[in-house]
């Protein structure tokens, strides 16, 4: 049975009062997680090491939102994944389209950035998704087969084993639009099969691929109940503890 995941992404949002108060809320609320399902908070650096003391005697687990390519050096301002490991931190988004757009990260770029977040035992949550010009010209699958291609195919089977994909529209993200049951099933399951010819069926049979854009309370179970999708990564609503446990107990 596939891992189920809930991954809240606080993205740029929270100073250290209310990061401690958003995650002590999360784990007071989350009287208990569905079975075989993890959760994860991926927050911004600063505040992983308050983060994980709060999470700590939980199971929730601690995430990042990036890492550098480099394990140290002359990188002003970067944060590796060395770093992030050595705080605890097992989970780290990579590839999320505001990384691409705004600090145009390439899916080579991408490449190096899941080798190094796999050489520090992070569990990369590699996020893939089209644009909506790109889904109206009805390429959308192909984008996201590129992406993978680039950023990924080129992994032994060993290790991209241990990635969870996020197929997030951009579309959908932050602009209340959500995927469709349909579309997120169609890409899905278009993923799950370019892994199984790529690697092989057993594999595509147990990576976890996650879906994200505008989940929330009213969307989550419908989408949860869609045959490959494993979870959701979870922006906005994930900044509200209620919402973000209500999204949890959808399975
Ligand atoms: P959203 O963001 O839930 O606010 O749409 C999702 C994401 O960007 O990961």
């Amino acid at each position: 049975m596939r891992k189920r995941i809930v991954a809240g992404n606080w993205k740029m949002n929270t100073d250290k009062s209310s990061a401690i108060a958003l995650a002590e809320a999360v784990k007071n609320q989350l009287v208990s997680v569905p079975s075989n399902t993890e959760v994860v908070l991926c927050v911004p650096f600063v505040h992983i090491s308050e983060v994980k003391r709060v999470l700590d005697g939980s199971s929730i687990k601690t995430g990042a939102q990036n890492c550098y390519t480099q394990p140290s050096g002359a990188y002003t301002g970067e944060v590796s994944a060395p770093m992030l490991r050595s705080y605890g931190v097992e989970y780290v988004i990579l590839g999320h389209s505001e990384r691409r757009e705004y600090f145009k990260e390439s899916n080579a770029e991408l490449a190096q950035k899941v080798k190094i977040a796999l050489e520090n035992n992070l569990i990369p949550i590699f996020c893939v998704g089209e644009v909506k010009e790109e889904r109206q010209a009805g390429v959308h699958i192909s984008v996201v087969e590129r992406q993978l291609e680039e950023s990924l195919f080129h992994l032994s089977a060993e290790h991209f084993f241990k990635i969870v994909i996020a197929y997030e529209p951009v579309w959908a993200i932050g602009t209340g639009l959500t995927a469709t049951t349909a579309q997120a099933q169609e890409m899905h399951n278009a993923v799950r099969q370019m892994i199984a010819k790529k690697y092989s069926s057993d594999i595509a049979e147990r990576i976890s691929i996650l879906y994200g854009g505008s989940c929330k309370p009213e969307n989550a179970r419908e989408l949860f109940a869609c045959a490959d999708v494993d979870g959701g990564l979870i922006g906005g609503a994930s900044l509200k503890a209620s919402d973000f446990v209500a999204i949890v107990n959808s399975f």
